[in-house]
This record gives C-alpha cells, sequence and structure tokens, in this order.
C-alpha cells in the first residue's frame, strides 16, 4: 500500500513513523514533510492547501491511502476533494470538521445535546459583546470563532482586558477573520486533559489519555504556544472521569454530529477541563493534537492504518484498541524567543544518537536540510519523547535525551510533566 500523509510537523512525524510500521504499507510520501520525516518518507514539495495538486499527485502515484494530520486543510475540504477525485482519505469532511473549524458551532452543538460544558454567549457584534461583558462575572474567556493556529484564545481577569479584548480579535483583527463573531464563555478551573479518539461516523474509539503544556515558560507562565511538551497517561483521568466521558461526552458527541447529518470520520481530539461538577469540554479538534499525538501513537499496540481503515471503511467496531501499559513524555525543544520571534538555519547536532534506542523517539517538528545538514527551520523544531514503566520514568528518561541533541537558540521547559508528582 501506498500512503500520502498531508502536514509537515512532529504529529505528522509520529504519524509517518507508525504508517512505517504497519506490515501493509511498502511506501510513504509526505507532503510538504520536513527532515525527519524525510528519513522514512518521500517528501513532496506540495503545500497542505494545495487540494487539486495533491489530489493529482495522489492519483498519479497511486497512493492508496492518504492522512490528513493538519487543521487547515481539514477545514477547507480537502477530504472533500479526494473523495470526488476517488481517493480514500482518512479525515473529516468539511461540513464534519467545522466542530474544530467554527467555536460558535461547536458550542451550539454541545448546548443543543446537553454535551458538557461551560456557558457561553456568541456575538458578531463588538457593541453587544461590550454590554454583555459588563454585567458578566470575571474571569471571562473570550474565543474567536475561526481556527487561529490555538491562539485564538484570551482568558481575562478584569473587565478591563476583557473590553480591550474584543477590540483585538472584533476591531482590531488580530487573529483576522476568524475573529469576525466572538463566543464568550465561562472561566472554568480544574485540570485539563486531552483524548483523541478514532471515529468511523458512528462508532468512537478513545485512545490513552493525555496533557499538554501550551504556555512558553516554566510554572505555565508565558505566551500560549502550539504546545511545549505532554506526557501520557494522565494520572488525573480516572477510571470514573473516563466512564463519565464516555457515556456523556465521546458517544454524543459522535451521535449529535450525525443526527445534524455531518457524519465525523477521522479523529475527534476532546479537550477536556475536569471541574468540581465534573468533566467538561474546553474545546474539540478535528486531527490529532501536536505534540498530543507524539506521546500517544508511540504507545499504540494496533496497526494503525488498519485503525484508520476501518473509520473510513464505517467498520470500527471490530477494532479493540490497545495501548501500552506504559507512558510517555515528549519535551519540545522550540528556537529561543518562539512564539513571538526567532532564528531559523542553525545545525542541528546529535540526531544520530536516537538511532536504534528503542522507546526514543526525536519527532522533527520544524527542521529542513540545508547542504547536507539538518538545520533549525521553525519555533519547535523538535519532539523528544521517551517512554518508561510509570510517568517518573518515563520523565526521566525524556530529559536525558533532550541532551543528545543540541542547536544555538535551543530552549525547552523544564518542568513538564511536573504535575504527576501532584498525583
Ligand atoms: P482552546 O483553544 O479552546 O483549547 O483554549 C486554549 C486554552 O485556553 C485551553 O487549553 C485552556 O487552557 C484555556 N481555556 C479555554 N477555555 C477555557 C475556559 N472556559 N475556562 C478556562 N480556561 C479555558
Ligand atoms: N496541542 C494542542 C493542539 O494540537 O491543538
Amino acid at each position: 500500500m501506498k500512503v500520502l500523509i498531508v502536514g509537515g510537523g512532529g504529529r505528522e512525524h509520529a504519524i509517518a513513523m507508525c504508517a512505517a510500521k504497519s506490515p501493509r504499507v511498502e511506501k510513504i510520501y509526505c507532503a510538504p514533510g520536513n527532515a525527519g520525516i524525510g528519513q522514512i518518507a518521500e517528501c513532496v514539495p506540495i503545500g497542505a492547501m494545495e487540494f487539486d495538486r495533491l489530489a493529482a499527485f495522489a492519483k498519479e502515484n497511486g497512493i492508496d491511502f492518504t492522512i490528513v494530520g493538519m487543521d487547515d486543510p481539514l477545514v477547507g475540504g480537502i477530504v472533500d476533494v479526494f473523495e470526488a477525485a476517488g481517493l480514500k482519505v482518512f479525515g473529516p469532511r468539511k461540513n464534519a470538521a467545522i466542530l474544530e473549524g467554527s467555536k460558535a458551532f461547536s458550542k451550539d452543538l454541545m448546548k443543543k445535546y446537553k454535551i458538557p460544558t461551560a456557558a457561553y454567549e456568541t456575538f458578531d457584534d463588538p457593541k453587544e459583546a461590550v454590554a454583555y461583558l459588563e454585567q458578566a462575572k470575571m474571569p471571562i474567556v473570550l474565543k474567536a470563532d475561526g481556527l487561529a493556529l490555538g491562539k485564538g484564545v484570551l482568558i481575562c481577569g478584569t473587565l478591563e482586558e476583557a473590553k480591550a479584548g474584543v477590540k483585538e480579535i472584533m476591531e482590531d483583527k488580530k487573529f483576522g477573520e476568524a475573529g469576525s463573531r466572538i463566543v464568550i464563555e465561562e472561566f472554568m478551573s480544574g485540570r485539563e486533559v486531552s483524548v483523541l479518539s478514532f471515529v468511523d461516523g458512528k462508532t468512537i474509539r478513545a485512545m490513552a489519555s493525555a496533557q499538554d503544556h501550551k504556555r512558553a515558560k516554566d510554572g505555565d507562565q508565558g505566551l500560549n504556544t502550539g504546545g511545549m511538551g505532554t506526557f501520557s497517561p494522565s494520572p488525573f483521568y480516572t477510571a470514573e472521569v473516563d466512564e463519565f466521558c464516555r457515556k456523556h461526552i465521546y458517544q454524543a458527541t459522535v451521535d449529535a454530529m450525525a443526527a445534524e447529518g455531518r457524519p465525523f470520520t477521522g479523529v475527534i481530539f476532546f479537550g477536556l477541563m475536569l471541574t468540581e461538577d465534573g468533566p467538561k469540554v474546553l474545546e474539540y479538534n478535528a486531527r490529532f493534537g501536536d505534540p498530543e499525538a507524539q506521546v500517544v501513537l508511540p504507545r499504540m499496540k494496533n496497526d494503525m492504518i488498519e485503525v484508520m481503515e476501518a473509520c473510513v471503511e464505517g467498520r470500527l467496531d471490530e477494532i479493540d484498541l490497545q495501548f501500552e501499559d506504559n507512558a510517555a513524555v515528549c519535551v519540545v525543544l522550540a528556537s529561543d524567543g518562539y512564539p513571538v520571534s526567532y532564528e531559523k538555519g542553525f545545525e542541528i547536532r546529535g540526531l544520530e544518537r536516537f538511532d536504534g534506542k528503542d522507546g526514543y523517539y526525536c519527532f522533527h517538528a520544524g527542521t529542513a536540510l540545508k547542504d547536507g545538514k539538518v538545520v533549525t527551520n521553525g519555533g519547535r523544531v523538535l519532539g523528544v519523547t521517551a517512554k518508561g514503566a510509570d510517568l517518573k520514568e518515563a520523565r526521566t528518561n525524556a530529559y536525558k535525551a533532550t541532551e543528545w541533541v543540541d542547536f544555538d537558540n535551543k530552549y525547552m521547559r523544564g518542568d513538564i510533566g511536573k504535575a504527576i508528582d501532584e498525583a
């Protein structure tokens, strides 16, 4: 089987690694890919938003199965283009990817189908939004409706901050058109957990839980980023929480999408807040998380391609999804200055030290090849993942492995997985 992966970050590297392990896969292409993915796949210089060129490439090269890793092409309708060309593709259609593409849509869905989430109101007019804020309880959360690279959420402690936030999002258009509409939401406190799941339109199979660290600096300080590190499983995701989520959130979401005439096939990422009143949905994503995929996929026992094919063919009920009884931690090595401004093009040394070491992975996020050398090419550069018998061992192993690689301006958080000690 020939597989095409669309994307070029750490998540796609983890997906490519799983695809390469499948005995059914003979060749992997990745568009656009990166230097690390290039070691196991052939990188194709076509952008993830060039749907027609990608579909033409898949046709010409006899691609049997395409996996879309990224949110932008999914929300933009890449799956519909591939299906119309008669190509087999893993991911939600445009009418289902809206679960991630519009926060107003997903909040309305949850309200309609009584899926637990924070109370909210949606506004198209900044004046009405401000009038609402004036009688609301602080802190409060503002969310740009559309896709904003995971950055369209503002948590505001005071009315002044919240008013300034409405101006930034709706008038200054800090997140572009994504901010023409906003959702204003009740602030929730608790532990955050991410649960990724495979979905075939009607059946859902949850993967092992994970937790991301979104802020740039230690102690959850600094700006929001795409994610600075993850661990899996989350010790806070107990059997009781799991039972509640399966009953009131996971299947309910899949059934709601089907009832709306938008059956969801692919991966649903549930961002959950474990509040005093029970688990509630913070957000949905229509794809694997990054870097969540980098700790969840290495622990999966199943042949990933087999599971994804079952999703596309509507027979996920036949799959017994299994994870290793261990733990994994991923520490992101970033370019100093991320997420604001940073330099690129520095040589990365020591990558070969990962070769052949069982349970250690160096997923490439922002890397490129320059004159035969692997160089930094983004804010998040590498995701160093290690497994261990438990979370503490996995964390020790991951931090040890971060020392194997080096590049100028290397930056990482020192406290990924620290919450484990409080469990
Ligand atoms: P989202 O993109 O919706 O996941 O939001 C990004 C981050 O903002 C989440 O991971 C939470 O840390 C935080 N957040 C979002 N919504 C809320 C909320 N209602 N209450 C508290 N924190 C929130
Ligand atoms: N790590 C969060 C995300 O992928 O959206």
